[in-house]
């Protein structure tokens, strides 16, 4: 049983590695999802009804088991079927804050049932060693899972706007007095200096109380990256519950996600053109957050008539349609594509640029666009398009503002100057569509937005797109 066990494990983890594999690419995605999965209903159920103790017993309490498996399946069934996609990040971290409490709660668990085995035998050399060992895992268990539980629920809260943003004066040495304080705090239990449940429960707490002031100021449009930080730290937290139970699938499950977070971080944080630390002081972006500024002063613009944008693109060669953030926002994914489809049908050549970072959350617009079947090999990376906007004769930006602003390369004062942008000023001619000249997430001017070859089209992305869509059927 225990073999079988084993090659169980084995099995499901390399569904985790594949389906990982497969989230990369949008048209595999779906189906990793699928066989991640699978792969962990596996390991589950191969745990329930096939683990043995040392004492050979199975698991018991079955019936709490499957009641607790029956609730969190229906709940987390409905909150998937029931989001929105704009309102997904918050949906991440609120189940991310679950895995981060359920790896404290193993913690607290273990703990207690490490103290109950002490109390009831006589300490030997090598129970005295395993104690220790435990009590690291347990121990680094309980602080990682309680920050990114605490955390997460402080973001998901910012995200759905029922918590403002919010700092102490002086928030920065408070947090970094925390830190210190958890770190003293476990080398003086490890070591014994302290001992007893009423330390450990004060580690717990000050462990909740850094999570919470730790994402509290920062700048609500940073969540995505603070999310996917927390996302890690829930990784290693389970993988401490591995080492406690010896368990390689959860070992190996923990490893990944902590992995595939922390690259995701530093990804974004890569096309972002920002430090890590950056993010988490910076309050970058807490502007944008809470009402965005206005562009002002850059020079005049044109505005262009949705008839004659019809007319640049129905006679063009060649388009390519840059969605941002405000595509999202006016959830313009099904229009889009059918603008696409009316201008294919007419023999222009139409194509999507897609930004890493464009919108507010990773693969953000790649999931809009498949969401409104625009075919996968539409979706251009950002290297790949790049080259091919010296050959297009329109450019149109959906709802896109910092991901296209030539500052990132000019400016060296600007706050974006350095991160990779879509250069579609070198296109032959660019169509804006937004509803003002407000600016985007990093809070600043677009000099693009003045060049002689673009031309605004103000309104919600929607409505214009829908009418544009008309102005290309009449003619
Ligand atoms: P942004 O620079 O945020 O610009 C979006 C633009 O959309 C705004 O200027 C806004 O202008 C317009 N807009 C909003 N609602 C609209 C609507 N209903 N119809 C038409 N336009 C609308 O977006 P972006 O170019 O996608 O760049 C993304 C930014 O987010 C980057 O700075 C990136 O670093 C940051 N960020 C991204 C992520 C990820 S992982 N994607 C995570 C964190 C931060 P109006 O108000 O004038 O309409």
């Amino acid at each position: 049983m225990e073999h079988i066990l084993v090659v169980i494990y084995l099995i499901a983890s390399v569904t985790f590695m594949w389906g990982l594999k497969m989230l990369s690419k949008p048209d595999t995605a779906r189906n990793g999802n699928l066989i991640a999965a699978a792969g962990m209903i596996l390991a589950i159920f191969a745990t329930i009804f096939l683990y043995k103790d040392s004492e050979g017993n199975h698991l018991g309490n079955l019936v709490w088991i499957f009641l607790a498996l029956v609730i969190g399946t229906a709940i987390g069934w409905i909150m998937a079927k029931k989001v929105q996609m704009t309102a997904m990040p918050q949906m991440v971290s609120f189940f991310n804050g679950m895995g981060g409490a359920c790896a404290a709660i193993i913690s607290i668990i273990e703990y207690n049932h490490l103290n109950h085995v002490l109390a009831s035998s006589t300490m030997t050399p090598e129970m005295a060693a395993d104690h220790h060992g435990k009590i690291i895992i347990i121990l680094a268990g309980l602080i990682i899972g309680s920050v990114s539980f605490a955390g997460s629920i402080i973001a998901y809260g910012k995200l759905e706007g029922k918590i403002n943003d919010f700092s102490l004066k002086g928030q920065q040495i408070v947090n970094i007095g925390l830190l210190l304080a958890l770190l003293v705090l476990s080398i003086l239990f490890y070591t014994g200096t302290i001992s007893g449940s009423m330390w450990f429960y004060i580690i717990l707490i000050v462990s909740l109380l850094y999570g919470i002031l730790f994402v509290f100021p920062i700048g609500g449009a940073d969540m995505p990256v603070v999310i996917s930080l927390l996302n890690s730290f829930t990784g290693v937290a389970a993988a401490c519950g591995g080492f406690l139970y010896d368990n390689y699938v959860m070992l190996i499950g923990g490893i990944l996600v902590g992995s595939a977070g922390t690259i995701l971080t530093v990804t974004m944080c890569n096309a972002m053109n920002r430090s890590l630390l950056n993010v988490l002081v910076g309050n970058f972006g807490g502007a944008t957050a809470s009402g965005p500024t206005s562009s002002t002063g850059g020079g005049t613009t044109k505005e262009i008539t949705r008839s004659d944008a019809a007319i640049l693109m129905k006679y063009a060669k060649k388009v390519v349609i840059v969605p941002g953030y405000g595509l999202a926002v006016a959830q313009a994914q099904h229009t889009c594509h059918e603008l696409e489809s009316i201008l294919e049908e007419g023999g222009v050549e139409v194509k999507y640029a897609i930004h890493p970072v464009a919108g507010r959350m990773p693969g953000h617009m790649n999931v809009l666009l498949a969401e409104s079947n625009v075919s996968y090999d539409k979706l251009i990376e950002m290297e790949d398009i790049n080259p091919e906007f010296a050959t297009t004769d329109v450019v149109l930006v959906v709802g896109a503002n910092d991901v296209v602003n030539p500052a990132a390369k000019t400016d060296p004062s600007s706050p974006i100057y350095g991160m990779p942008i879509l250069e579609v000023e070198n296109a032959k001619n660019i169509i804006v569509m937004k509803r003002s000249m407000k600016a985007g997430y990093a809070g600043i001017d677009n000099a693009l937005f003045y060049q002689p070859k673009t031309y605004m089209l103000f309104g919600d992305a929607k409505d214009t797109l829908v009418k544009l869509v008309n102005e290309v059927k009449s003619m």
